[in-house]
């Protein structure tokens, strides 16, 4: 999708599959557009007399036009012209989708003479990430049935008293950055037949040849060397070996700390020996959303080219109950030194990701430590679809990114980590348990075993997206029928509004 910002007035190219978009704001009629003529005026205000559109927020109504410059005229509603937020254009944007795609128009340009040129990148937003469909697989695309939008162009006609050079620099970066949530969301939806962990880490390192980025691979034999232990033994029941990704990014003039951004990888979770239940297993292939996350981070990194380092540590594993599997019992010397009792071989996001925790920060010792995962069913329990759970030992890097969660619509709900739940994983024979009582504070267990790991004062963030890197529903620009790419578009704006 190319976008393009013009002032109104401007040249711009239009045909036959081009939609001209009005936005309309709730009881702020009539309608008003230089590029609309005296008849379309008539023809828009008839429909609003007669209250078939009110420009309230959702709305979007079409009017097919017989024009060889146009297919005809979108009235995009907004509700409130004082509520406008970012989040309704992401939706506006979400909702103009699906209006375009029944109408099969290709090209989109929008009167934005009469609102904020900063409302352009949420909108602009919207409009990719609700693009986004997987059809890879389709072997006979029929071009009525597919889910597939095509949108060539979208032109901004801005009022001339705005300064454009600016604008137009914010959108390319917003444009880079939906690009990078698309390909994370195509990660996760590829089977695990295709994606192994090999293939994970295949793809991170052709993504990060096209952006020109350090990429690194540890293999299972390296890993066994290192003492990765635990990523071993959560690997060891699938003959699709283990391996660990990182990925670095680093501006040439910044000396400054690093941070490290760490992504559960698991291309497959059945459970292990504890085995999950057969309903919607096939979903578990998303079990390496906050892998997916990470790299689509480290993606949008090198296409902005900030000032900061950044390191992605990804451990990829396939998590399965093959004959030489961890077992019930087990106890692993993991690669900080401290033992685990595994009482749930399906408790193992957490397992990988201790050793993925030690191992950045022994090897970069980062002042921030940010981990991704799809830890706990419990999590979407606790809090559905429409936020992930934010756990950490540092209030302000907590609020920080509950605050950005809120801007990028990503929006984040924090748990407590309270020294009382530590009693949860306490374990006879080892340090700690992976596992506390049966349905008691799933998620803060979850965080409060990673917190184990945590050495010395690194600041460190925990992010469960069980239930907002896929099955989110009645969010526009996004679909129950995709994952969501959660954490690319937060990450990512974090970084960069930190640097
Ligand atoms: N990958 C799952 C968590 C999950 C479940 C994500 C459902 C998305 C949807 C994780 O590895 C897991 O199995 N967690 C267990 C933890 C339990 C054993 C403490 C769970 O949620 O049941
Ligand atoms: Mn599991
Ligand atoms: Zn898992």
């Amino acid at each position: 999708m190319k976008v393009t910002i013009i002032t109104i007035g401007g040249k711009f190219e239009s045909d036959w599959n081009t939609a001209l978009v009005i936005p309309s704001f709730e009881k702020d009629f009539p309608v008003q557009s230089e590029l609309l003529s005296e008849e379309l005026d008539m023809l828009i205000q008839s429909i609003v007399d007669r209250e078939v559109f009110l420009g309230k927020e959702g709305e979007v109504f079409f009017i097919p036009i017989q024009d060889a410059k146009y297919a005809g005229v979108i009235l995009l509603g907004l509700g409130s012209k004082e509520k406008l937020s970012e989040e309704k254009l992401r939706r506006a944007g979400g909702n103009i989708i699906n209006c375009v795609h029944t109408n099969r128009i290709s090209r989109i340009v929008f009167d934005w003479s009469k609102l904020c040129t900063s409302y352009i990148s949420p909108i602009v937003e919207g409009l990719i990430l609700s693009s986004f469909s997987y059809e890879n697989f389709k072997t006979e695309l029929d071009a009525s049935k597919t889910n597939k939008v095509n949108i060539g162009t979208v032109v901004f006609l801005t009022h001339p008293d705005e300064n454009i050079g600016r604008v137009i620099e914010e959108t390319n970066d917003t444009v880079a950055i939906c690009e990078s949530v698309n390909m994370c969301r195509n990660l996760v939806c590829t089977p695990a037949n295709d994606l192994t962990p090999g293939a994970l880490a295949e793809f991170a390192r052709t993504m990060c040849d096209k952006v020109e980025i350090k990429s690194r691979i540890l293999t299972r034999a390296e890993m066994e060397e290192e003492g990765l232990n635990a990523i071993i033994a959560v690997g060891r029941g699938s003959s699709r070996e283990p391996c660990m990704i990182i990925v670095e990014y680093k501006h040439p003039d910044y000396t400054g700390d690093l941070i490290a951004l760490i992504g559960k990888g698991v291309t497959f979770d059945t459970g292990g020996i504890c085995l999950k239940p057969r309903d919607n297993l096939h979903e578990m292939k998303y079990d390496m959303a906050g892998a997916g996350a990470v790299l689509g981070v480290l993606y949008a990194l090198g296409k902005l080219k900030p000032k900061m380092s950044v390191i992605g540590v990804i451990p990829a594993v396939e998590n399965a109950p093959g004959n030489n599997a961890l077992l019930p019992g087990d106890i692993i010397r993991t690669y900080s030194g401290k033992t685990v009792e595994v009482l749930d071989t399906d408790a193992e996001g957490r397992l990988i990701l201790a050793d993925a925790i030690s191992y950045a920060y022994k090897k970069y010792s980062p002042h921030t430590i940010i981990d991704v995962a799809t830890l706990t069913g419990g999590c979407i329990t606790a809090l559905g679809h429409f936020c992930a759970g934010i756990m950490g030992n540092d209030e302000q890097l907590v609020r920080s990114l509950i605050r950005i969660g809120e801007k990028t619509g990503e929006r984040l709900w924090e748990l407590p980590l309270w020294d009382d739940y530590e009693k949860l994983i306490k374990s006879e024979v080892a340090d700690i348990a992976n596992l506390g009582p049966a349905r008691e504070a799933q998620t803060i267990v979850g965080g409060i075993f990673l917190k184990n790991f945590i050495e010395g004062n690194t600041k460190w963030a925990h992010i469960d997206i069980a239930g907002t890197a896929w099955g989110v529903d009645h969010i526009s620009y996004w679909s129950k029928k995709y994952p969501t790419g959660f954490g690319v578009r937060l990450l990512t704006n974090w970084l960069v509004s930190n640097c």
